[in-house]
């Protein structure tokens, strides 16, 4: 379960979120729009703690995020997973060894690593080219892998950032489905997103945003 509690982050004097409250349910699918600037990356920022509430708080299950202590950040950091719009994956590291990364940390054993590098291949379609670099792989392969890094841990969370924002329909399309099919698994997925044809097909809980502010949170809604 995710609560923003009347949240409000300014950056100076400039507000990028305010008085935001809601709540998502552990297992929901939900699309968060509006125009550039409206405080989408804020929100997605405020859940995993890449930012602080100036005012009010957040909370990630049984923990009120701003006041985590540093000792269980890295806690938090394993069960949320996050998608960026430019994959952000290791260049020089192959597609297996940018998964393992996720589970690395975990302190995993190198068979069980193994075991589960093979488990995420599978979920994010892309079987044979464990041993390729992300330069060889085309956009949307590039983005699979970035969601088998989300995905490998013990993610609970996914929080999707525009994933599809560079990629044409058809691909986009395809990682939407990979996205909803680790929703079905039980993740809560939230997914900020311009994708109008994805978010009106999909008619999942809209919350959209406008200058800071949550001006529309319906339940099987449409982009606009
Ligand atoms: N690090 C930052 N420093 C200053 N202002 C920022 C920073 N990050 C975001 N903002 C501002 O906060 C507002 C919301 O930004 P953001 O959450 O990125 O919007 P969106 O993701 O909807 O495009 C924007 O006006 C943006 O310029
Ligand atoms: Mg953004």
């Amino acid at each position: 379960m995710i609560i923003f509690d009347k949240v409000t982050k300014k950056y100076g004097n400039s507000i990028a979120a305010e008085g935001i409250s809601f709540k998502v349910d552990t297992g929901e699918f939900i699309f968060l729009v509006g125009a550039s600037g409206a405080g989408k990356t804020t929100i997605l920022k405020l859940i995993n703690r890449e930012i602080l509430p100036t005012h009010g708080a957040v909370f990630v299950d049984d923990w009120e995020v701003d006041k985590l202590p540093k000792s269980k950040l890295p806690f938090l950091r394993r069960k949320v997973g996050f998608i960026f719009q430019d994959f952000k994956l290791l260049q020089d590291r192959t597609v297996a060894e940018n998964i393992a990364v996720s589970l690395e940390i975990l302190g995993r054993g190198n068979s069980d690593i193994d075991g589960r590098i093979r488990e995420v291949l599978k979920i994010i379609q892309l079987p044979d080219k464990s041993q390729y670099f992300p330069k060889q792989l085309s956009l949307g392969e590039q983005q699979r892998v970035a969601i088998g890094r989300a995905v490998a841990g013990e993610t609970e969370i996914i929080l999707a950032d525009e994933p599809t924002g560079n990629l044409d329909p058809k691909t986009s399309w395809d990682i939407l489905k990979i996205i909803n099919d680790i929703n079905k698994q039980g993740k809560t997925v939230i997914m900020a997103s311009h994708n109008v044809d994805i978010v009106d097909s999909m008619k999942k809980r809209v919350i959209e945003m406008n200058k800071g502010k949550i001006v529309r949170d319906q339940k099987k809604s449409k982009y606009s």
